[in-house]
């Protein structure tokens, strides 16, 4: 392709005939994500466990796009997540764009924490992730095609109570630049987001017990204030439309300046 050619893809966030997946997308960031997205014009289809949240989820995306679907799956459950894919793309056409949100998590001292807690998390999260992609790699339509991983702090930073979310969400951020690397040649640009503290989230409530450790957490940010589900959304939109045609294999900060915030109380 050369410059005159590439320079024909819109330059602009439109999503208007952009089919988009977004596993978790049936709260929290991922819901938002999906809000976001079907404003900007875009098929929307999530995926979650629940069927009520699926329900509930899609209730408040109809406002927006009136053809939004939702589909009942376990991301640890491989199978099921190609036949939702692939029903996706019979019924739906190809696939442009592709999310993977659902996670698991919970605070636990690593000496409490059973063989199993610590394998649900790396399979909900990081071999979720890689179910999902793998599943979506062939239903993609080969140009512009976007996959993006939703990450966390955890993946660079270690964190008290949070062994399994570590490692998974690191894991995560190396298989997206792996997979980028593998499948650039395919026209498919691999890339995550990491969110901060998102307020009104089952993350953080998770991981803000108290008063106090929700104010250590706001005040770890740059910003010293939560985000909120549009911002990652917002960062997500770059991400995975033409606007950033020639960004893969990044993982990007939505943070509030987290990685780099003081946790010195500032006078
Ligand atoms: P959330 O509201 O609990 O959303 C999790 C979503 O994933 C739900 O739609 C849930 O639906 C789905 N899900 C969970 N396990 C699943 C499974 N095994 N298979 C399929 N779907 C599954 O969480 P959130 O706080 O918005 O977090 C969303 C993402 O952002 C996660 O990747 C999280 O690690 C990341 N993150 C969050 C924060 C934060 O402050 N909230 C910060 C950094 C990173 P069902 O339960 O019905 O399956
Ligand atoms: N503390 C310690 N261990 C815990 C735990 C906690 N709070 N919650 C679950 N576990 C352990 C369980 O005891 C079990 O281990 P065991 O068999 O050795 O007893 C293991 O984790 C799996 O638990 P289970 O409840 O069977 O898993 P699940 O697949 O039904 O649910 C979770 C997955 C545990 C991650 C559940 O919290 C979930 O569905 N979370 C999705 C929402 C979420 O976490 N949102 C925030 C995203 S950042």
């Amino acid at each position: 392709m050369n410059n005159k050619q590439a320079d024909k893809s819109p330059i602009s966030l439109d999503y208007r005939d952009r089919n988009v997946v977004i596993s978790g997308g049936s709260s929290g960031i991922g819901l938002g994500i999906a809000r976001h997205l079907a404003a900007l014009g875009a098929r929307i289809s999530i995926i979650g466990r629940n069927q009520d949240k699926l329900s509930a989820a899609l209730s408040t995306i109809y406002e927006i796009a009136p053809d939004a679907a939702g589909y009942s799956a376990d991301v640890r459950d491989a199978p099921r997540i190609t036949e939702c894919l692939t029903e996706i793309r019979r019924t739906r056409g190809e696939i442009d764009v592709v999310i993977a949100a659902a996670a698991g998590n919970f605070f636990v001292p690593a000496e409490k924490m059973s063989p199993n807690a610590f394998k649900t998390v790396i399979e909900i999260d990081l071999i979720g992730t890689f179910n999902v992609f793998s599943a979506a790699l062939p239903l993609l339509r080969r140009e512009d095609a976007a996959l993006l991983a939703i990450t966390a702090p955890q993946a660079q930073r270690p964190m008290a109570n949070q062994a399994h979310a570590c490692s998974a969400k690191a894991g995560i951020d190396m298989l997206v630049k792996c997979l980028a690397m593998e499948w650039g040649t395919h026209g498919v640009r691999v890339n995550a987001v990491s969110p901060g503290p998102i307020a009104g989230t089952e993350g953080l409530a998770r991981l803000s017990a108290t008063p106090e450790i929700e104010r250590f957490v706001r005040d770890a940010t740059a910003l010293r204030k939560f985000g909120d589900v549009e911002d990652i959304a917002r960062s997500v939109a770059f991400l995975c439309s033409p606007m950033a045609r020639y960004v893969t294999g990044t993982v990007l900060d939505c943070d509030g300046g987290m990685r780099h915030g003081n946790f010195v109380p500032m006078q």
